[in-house]
């Protein structure tokens, strides 16, 4: 066998088990957008922690999967928060889907494929800019906190394209999710 044979299939041998120590880092094939990853994203970042309802467990509230994912309950309805003050200047509701601080009172979205009050009608490109922009749908009003948009921009961009791929193979649950209220409106 001439050398420089042997030569090219140590690169392919070399090539492959770069590739292998990828993969194995978190058990998933980091350079491929799919739903799995994304799911493994959603789960290890917490999206879940604001984005998904809870119901009241033996040892306090636990994420209801029922209704995975689909934004702060439209018929829950919650009094106005107390006026921020410092140094406690935000505050939540028990089940974390509601938020209230000095930007005002803010609900965390639907991310279920629910056509009218989820992200059905999104596309991957508008989930990518919104996320990497801080606007509503990637061209709208700025995102309020705490969506932590700031840190998840950093996701390339098949992390991103994963999670959306992961959330639209989710059911759909029909939420509306209230607007946001101004801090004018709430004080
Ligand atoms: C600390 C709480 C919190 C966490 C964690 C969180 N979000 Fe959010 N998210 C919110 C709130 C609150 C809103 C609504 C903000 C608003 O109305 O401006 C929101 C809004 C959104 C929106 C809607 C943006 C738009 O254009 O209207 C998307 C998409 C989203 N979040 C995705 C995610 C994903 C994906 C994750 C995890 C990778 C995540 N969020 C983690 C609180 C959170």
């Amino acid at each position: 066998m001439r050398p420089v044979t042997i030569v090219a299939m140590l690169a392919v041998v070399a090539t492959t088990a770069a590739q292998c120590a990828r993969t194995s880092a978190s058990g998933r094939d980091e350079h491929r957008v799919t739903a799995e990853r994304g799911r493994y994203l959603v789960e290890s970042i917490g999206c879940g922690d604001c984005h998904t309802p809870k119901k009241m467990g033996a040892n306090g509230p636990e994420p209801d999967t029922t209704r995975l994912l689909s934004g702060h309950p439209e018929g829950e309805q919650v009094p106005p928060p107390p006026p921020p003050k410092a140094p406690w200047i935000a505050g939540t509701t028990w089940d974390m889907t509601a938020w209230s601080g000095p930007w005002g009172v803010s609900y965390a979205a639907n991310l279920t494929p629910d056509q009218n009050s989820g992200i059905g009608i999104w596309t991957e490109q508008m989930f990518v800019d919104a996320i990497r922009t801080g606007k509503h749908m990637g061209i709208s009003r700025p995102i309020l906190p705490p969506m932590p948009w700031q840190a998840l921009r950093s996701l390339n961009d098949e992390d991103l394209k994963s999670i959306f791929a992961y959330l639209k193979s989710l059911p759909g649950v029909s939420n509306h999710v209230p607007d946001p209220i101004q801090p004018t409106a709430t004080h």
